[in-house]
């Protein structure tokens, strides 16, 4: 049936004056009518659309109280990407800007458009012949997410444009916002409602924004400010930056009052200072400035360095400070072992949030900046970063103030591990790596991860299970069928039968592994798969590594290297050097890493479950024929895969090389061996079969 057309007039006529009344009160701030007045028109045009459904449409005010909840946000490529800003923290930054853009247009003083930096956030909006068709987030700065219903529910946001001719395509962008007021308003709420408050108008506006039902977000109090354009089709783009932002205004897109074109760096440096006294007294949190070069073609001009445009820059205020009382100071261990003291802080307001602690980054820090516990300190936060301690006030300082030690010992209560500090960083650690409940899921991703033990399927999100669900402690577990078995595992999310017994089957098939793969796996602090190479190489076996006399062999390398240095001063003959390649501080983690009883019993579990292959290698003297050569694995060898040859001749300091050249000592040539070996043959190299090269590791060859 068709709609009457005076219906359809009534609709049209209601639909046009409900959006104006939005203009006037969300962009204009100039309101035409009382809200009871608004309310009864709303109801009026509700009541005509659900009689005649078929005049629904997205551009229809009532669209803005939301709908029903998506499951999900679908990505949303951006058709240009939404860049970031780069940033300048001080007149000389500003100076060096206005410069290079200069240098870059080749012309004197240049003309810019400046604004606040609102402190919200990004996002695009797309219109169609005029109508808003699409919205979303930054996300990337290549692809957001599809908030389309979400932001119809921003009344500042125009579902039509206005004006006679409109753009076929329009991508305007933006910031959106909370008003402070609006904020303090809608925690208030949330608090008589025993709801979550928010902590800051950015958080309420992202957390408002990302909601997946929309009529949580008409809700809301969100704004939003035009600043820029994407792509535009179908319209006469203007000459400059100005002019632009004064024709998004006329389309009814609200601009930002504030801005201004101003001339020269001094011109930005005045408007900077201006915003600053002005930044308490606006309705909106700004964190800076934003300059842009005015002219449109100058812009393209200037271009892009990575990922911001050269001509256009942040000035950003300094980041917010506050004086507050450090309570203690407590250490961290972090995933890899690392200890970090964190300042506890009596709670205090700052950058838009409650700051109740502070990192102090390392000792260097807390004793260059000589915090002690009962000071009185400067704590800053910059946008979304960690806070920090700036500096002590020392007059504060009370009599029974008391100086941070580092403790000896991992403040884990389970783990309390020697803590080690090597030479050549300013970083204290646990040694405890095998065992610290601190560093377990990262000790067992890395003794699993590929280059270590290889365990297939063993990723994060199992070992997250396996560590929350506390069916495995340490790597040696894994190997512990107490432990880790069938019905350990079938409790596990995403863990059929089959999954469960693939993944013990994966572990069982690391049983046996070489002694450098097996050393890398322990994720000993500075042994990599070099250092474990060249220790399995000295040590022969497990056993002699672990039963070394460690302080001795430290010393002794000292002395060694001591000795040559003085020897090759005097071109005198050298010393042989003890474990070449692997120096006195890696040696000392290696130490502190076996001194740790914790560490050993896991060890010996690992031994006890079969984890590595218990005979030892040839020796290095059996060896010699090894050391130094350099081998060409090729075709199908009997038994050894080419990374286990590789392993074995590597152990013995031989090299592996992928191609035949002058510089081969050996070909190992199994079935199928092709070009390699002809190659080999005719450079009149010495060919082995697998046999051969088990052989001259013997050292019966
Ligand atoms: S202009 C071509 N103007 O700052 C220039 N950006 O750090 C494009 N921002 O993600 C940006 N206020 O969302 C511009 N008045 C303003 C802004 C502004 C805030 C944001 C923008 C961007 C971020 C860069």
């Amino acid at each position: 049936m068709a709609v009457p057309k005076a219906v359809l007039a009534e609709v049209h006529k209601l639909r046009a004056e409900l959006e104006r009344h939005n203009y006037q009160y969300y962009v204009l701030d100039q309101p035409l009518v009382s809200d009871a007045e608004f309310d009864r028109l709303f109801r009026q045009l509700q009541q005509l659309e659900s009689e005649h459904p078929e005049l629904a449409g997205p551009d229809s005010p009532t669209q803005r109280v939301g709908g029903a909840p998506l499951p999900q946000f679908e990505q949303f490529t951006h058709r240009t990407p939404m860049l970031s800003l780069n940033n300048a923290f001080s007149a000389e930054e500003v100076l060096a800007f206005d410069k290079r853009v200069r240098e870059g247009l080749n012309s004197g003083s240049v003309e810019y458009l400046v604004e606040p930096k609102f402190d919200g956030l990004a996002v695009s909006l797309n219109y169609e012949q005029g109508v808003f068709a699409q919205g979303a987030t930054r996300g990337d700065g290549y692809t957001g997410e599809d908030v389309t219903p979400n932001l119809r529910t921003v009344k500042s946001v125009p579902l039509r444009l206005q004006g006679k001719v409109l753009p076929k395509l329009l991508e305007v962008r933006g910031e959106v916002l909370m008003y402070r007021r609006d904020f303090d308003r809608m925690n208030q709420r949330q608090r008589a409602n025993g709801e979550k408050e928010f902590v800051n108008p950015r958080n309420a506006a992202a957390g408002s924004l990302r909601q997946l039902d929309s009529r949580i977000t008409a809700q809301r109090p969100l704004r939003f400010f035009a600043y820029a354009v994407g792509v535009i089709e179908g319209a006469t783009v203007p000459k400059t930056h100005g002019q632009l932002e004064s024709w998004l205004e006329r389309l009814g897109l609200p601009v930002c009052p504030e801005r201004r074109v101003v001339s020269g760096a001094q011109g930005l440096l005045t408007f900077y200072s201006q915003m600053g006294t002005k930044r308490a007294d606006l309705a909106y949190e700004i964190d800076g400035v934003v300059y842009k070069v005015n002219s449109l073609a100058a812009q393209r001009q200037l271009g892009y360095v990575a990922r911001a445009p050269r001509f256009a820059i942040a000035h950003k205020f300094p980041a917010e400070e506050a004086s507050t009382e450090v309570l203690a100071i407590e250490v961290q261990v972090g995933r890899t072992g690392a200890l970090t003291p964190v300042a506890r802080l009596k709670p205090v307001f700052v950058g838009g949030v409650t700051v109740t602690n502070a990192t102090l980054h390392n000792l260097d820090q807390v004793r260059e900046k000589d915090v002690w516990v009962g000071d009185t300190v400067i704590v800053r936060r910059a946008g979304d970063v960690i806070p920090e301690v700036v500096r002590v006030i020392p007059e504060k300082r009370p009599a029974d103030a008391t100086e941070f030690q580092m403790p000896g010992q991992c403040p884990d209560p389970e783990c309390k591990s020697k803590v080690e500090r090597l030479e050549s960083e300013a970083v204290y650690r646990c040694t405890g790596g095998l065992y610290c409940p601190a560093q377990r899921k990262q000790a067992l991703l890395h003794f699993a991860s590929r280059r270590a033990m290889d365990i297939e399927g063993l990723g994060e999100k199992l070992v997250d299970q396996l560590v929350d669900g506390g069916i495995v402690h340490t790597p040696a577990d894994l190997y512990d069928r107490k432990k880790l078995n069938a019905a350990s595992l079938a409790g596990l999310e995403r863990m059929a039968e089959k999954s469960a017994a693939n993944v013990i089957a994966a572990i069982e098939k690391t049983k046996g592994s070489s002694l450098p793969r097996f050393l890398f796996a322990l994720g000993i602090y500075h042994v990599g798969e070099e250092v474990a190479k060249i220790l399995a190489r000295h040590f022969g076996s497990l056993e002699d590594l672990l039963n070394a006399d460690w302080d001795a062999l430290i010393a002794e390398k000292e002395r060694v290297q001591k000795e040559n240095t003085r020897r090759r001063a005097k071109d005198g003959a050298l010393l042989d050097p003890i474990l070449p390649g692997v120096g006195p501080e890696i040696m000392r983690s290696v130490a502190n890493f076996l001194s740790q009883r914790h560490n050993r019993d896991v060890i010996e579990q690992l031994r006890k479950n079969g984890a590595v292959r218990e005979e030892s290698p040839p020796s290095v003297a059996q060896g010699r024929n090894v050391i130094g050569k350099t081998f060409v694995l090729t075709g199908s060898l009997p038994k050894l895969s080419h990374d286990e040859a590789k392993e074995l001749i590597e152990a013995q300091g031989g090299k592996v090389a992928g191609s035949v050249s002058g510089k081969t000592d050996y070909l190992v040539a199994g079935t199928e061996a092709g070009a390699k070996l002809a190659k080999a043959e005719a450079l009149g190299i010495s060919i082995l079969d697998e046999a051969g090269l088990l052989e001259l590791l013997k050292g019966k060859r």
